[in-house]
């Protein structure tokens, strides 16, 4: 890994290729005091992950957790491509987080939870506490006739409630389904129906950026939505974010809405014993967007999935028994699921679980709570990294807090970016991990290894072990590292940690992330299913990857993934609208942020009410994080002969590009219009290339 890199290379692509502007950037070498603790340093691991090792090789992970029952196979591919990991074992994932380390652990934190209002005091709850208060709320929950295989939606902010009520389920089998506590009512309705849950547990109220929210009025809109779609709600159960006192102005619905903080006296100090389930039983679901617009649930099951996560949190991660690791990621996305929860937890891990916005109330939030509780292991979103960086670039050298690693996730990060984090936020000494992973794939995929491998500042690095990537061009050949070209990220074979199906959609599952590069739908040998990730990708000389971000028609928002679809449907609620079509744009903070054309209904005059009713309309179907930049409401949509609306070229409008030759329209004028009418008169446009995900953005449909 010493070869240096030729600098500033910039590779030069032809006309047939995705043009991919390469800026090949130095490296950064871990320290070695670095090297020296690290749970995983020996390069080795990698020939012992070869795929001529596999699947075996990932018996070594399977190790790493307690079986009730030892498993007889470990990859079971007669269902291929619904792979079937560590297969006749029995296990129980609340246990592994939690009963089996009480004999060393029980008096360690587990969680040290930090309210948003700096006033308020830390929870500190060790890993006794956690076996106690999760005990309590499976008896509950048992008591209320919940058994294995049934499913709970959880509507919940950033609060210890939230992992104990996972953790519950997680002990009687019940499969959970945690929607991010900043989507809308609607948006968990849709969810709650297509999981079949009967009950709903939220919260009250919580804290964000100040103010204390109601949240249970989303409980009520996602009650009535499930409804509308076919699904009752029997339960509604409501913790309070202040115990004993009611923090919601919403009422409570006599008969289905109850406090658990009430109804837990009844089982005070009970225990339940955890169920033992087979190891490929479902864990929980996490809905996430796709090309249409219904989200679908990434199904994950306990062992492979539980597996997976314990190894990466301690290999990558890199958690040791006395580190303090704080991710800041929200545990309603995968991240916070896999390395807040079950793999950080799986391995005796002390966590930091802070409720509310890294900026509250100023850019230094975030290294005083490092500094006070010694976090050293830190991790991260680019949209995070890039909000503090602007509003506080040197805030962090004001506190003396000491990271040894920080981990990127979520979004491709620039590489200026990565050097604050790197210089300011790291102070130079500490590793940084970038990994790039998906809803879908339970764990890392694309990282370094910390102690192993040097970074290289916006590429993930190569893959974790026993992940082998390959990148297709469109007809299924490979593309070959070093060429300069970007194509379609997959990955060779199955790892413990990818999903199990997208729940009651067996055919989507296969048709979204197999069926483009699958020659044979009858095979059951994995060689034949390569996993189509979503990504369009990268791969230097050195193997290094980089990630150019999603190519069917997802916008990731703040390292949110919305689907278009998803945001154009909320838009046709508006009776006036017509016709919708999003686009992302290129934000300074976030990343990418949605931006919307609608065109009206004969005879509907454009209107600022109208545009109005377009924004929330967005902010009630999804969430305030799908609020659109802009809406414009556009005379027609440029379209093709056959009457598609033609998205890319009003992506480059919005990004201030050429829109290129239009003349294939049916109705070519109107770009000029609507150029005109987003640019001003003047030609605004910029020679930079469209970043690979904007400049592919529309040619799914
Ligand atoms: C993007 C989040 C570049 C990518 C864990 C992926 C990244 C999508 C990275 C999944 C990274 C995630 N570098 N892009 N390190 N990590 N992504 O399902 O486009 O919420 O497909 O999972 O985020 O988002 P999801």
């Amino acid at each position: 890994m010493s070869a240096t890199p030729k600098a500033k290379e910039l590779t030069e692509v032809s006309e047939a290729q995705i043009a991919v502007h390469w800026k090949e950037e130095e490296y950064y070498q871990p320290s070695e005091q670095f090297k020296a603790q690290a749970n995983m340093r020996d390069p080795r691991i990698f020939e012992k992950f070869g795929l001529d090792r596999f699947p075996d090789c990932f018996k070594t992970y399977a190790d790493m957790l307690t079986w009730f029952e030892p498993y007889h196979t470990v990859l079971d591919t007669s269902d291929a491509p619904f792979w079937k990991w560590f297969v006749g074992g029995k296990i129980n994932a609340s246990y592994n987080c939690v009963d089996r380390h009480l004999e060393k652990h029980g008096g360690k934190a587990a969680f040290i939870f930090v309210p948003e209002p700096e006033a308020e005091q830390d929870v500190t709850l060790t890993y006794r506490d956690l076996y106690e208060r999760v005990n309590e709320m499976a008896a509950l929950l048992r008591g209320l006739g919940l058994k294995a295989g049934d499913r709970v939606t959880l509507h919940m902010p950033m609060v210890p409630e939230l992992p104990i009520t996972m953790l519950a389920c997680a002990r009687l089998g019940v499969i959970h389904s945690q929607v991010f506590g900043g989507f809308s009512g609607q948006a968990c309705g849709s969810r709650i129906e297509d999981s079949g849950s009967r009950m709903l547990v939220t919260m009250d109220a919580y804290w964000r950026n100040g103010t204390l929210i109601d949240h249970k009025v989303n409980a009520d809109i996602a009650v009535r939505a499930a409804k509308e779609l076919g699904q009752d709600v029997d339960k509604v159960l409501v913790w309070q974010r202040h115990p004993g006192k009611y923090s919601a102005k919403t009422p409570m619905v006599a008969g289905r809405d109850v406090f658990v903080n009430d109804l837990l006296k009844d089982y005070n100090g009970k225990k339940v014993d955890p169920v033992a389930l087979p190891g490929d039983a479902p864990l929980f679901l996490m809905y996430s967007s796709g090309t249409t617009g219904k989200p679908k649930g990434a199904q994950h099951g306990i062992a492979g999935y539980l597996a997976y996560v314990t190894a990466t949190s301690k290999w990558v991660l890199d958690i040791h028994p006395d580190d303090v690791y704080w991710c800041m990621a929200d545990i309603g996305w995968i991240t916070g699921h896999s390395y807040i929860v079950y793999g950080p937890l799986a391995i005796a891990a002390t966590g930091v679980l802070y409720e509310g916005v890294p900026t509250y109330p100023d850019a230094g939030r975030p290294w005083r709570i490092a500094e006070r509780l010694g976090v050293n292991i830190f991790h991260t979103a680019p949209t995070a990294i890039r909000m503090l960086r602007k509003l506080g670039p040197q805030e962090p050298r004001k506190y003396k807090y000491r990271f040894k690693s920080m981990t990127t996730v979520g979004e491709p990060i620039e590489p200026e970016a990565w050097r604050w984090y790197y210089d300011e936020v790291g102070k130079r000494e500490a590793v940084i991990t970038d990994t790039w992973w998906m809803t879908e794939t339970g764990g890392f995929l694309g990282t370094t290894m910390p102690a192993i491998h040097p970074m290289k500042p916006g590429s993930c690095g190569p893959a974790a072990p026993g992940i082998h990537p390959v990148i297709y061009d469109e007809t299924g050949a490979e593309v070959s590292k070093g060429s300069g070209t970007a194509g379609n990220m997959c990955i060779r074979n199955p790892w413990p940690g990818i999903m199990q199906t997208i729940w009651g959609d067996r055919e989507r599952y296969v048709k979204t992330y197999f069926a483009k590069y699958n020659k044979n739908p009858k095979s059951k040998d994995w060689r034949d299913w390569p996993f189509l990730c979503g990504d369009g990708a990268v791969q230097a000389a050195d193997g290094y990857y980089r990630i150019l971000g999603r190519i069917d028609d997802v916008i990731n928002v703040a390292g949110h993934r919305l689907g278009t679809k998803e945001i154009e449907s909320a838009c046709l609620t508006v009776p006036e609208v017509a016709e919708a079509a999003v686009v992302p744009v290129q934000d300074e903070v976030k990343g990418r942020v949605p931006e919307v054309y609608v065109a009206l209904k004969p005879g509907v005059p454009p209107s600022q009410a109208v545009i109005d009713r377009v924004i929330k309309a967005n902010e009630e179907v999804i969430g305030k994080i799908a609020r659109p930049k802009h809406v414009y409401i556009v005379p027609d949509m440029p379209k093709t002969r056959s009457g598609k609306i033609m998205r890319r070229v009003l992506a480059a409008i919005s990004n201030r590009r050429d829109v290129g030759d239009v003349t294939t329209l049916a109705n070519p004028d109107v770009v000029e219009q609507i150029r005109v009418m987003v640019q001003g008169k003047d030609v605004t446009k910029t020679q930079d290339a469209l970043p690979e995900d904007i400049a592919k953005f529309g040619q799914v449909e």
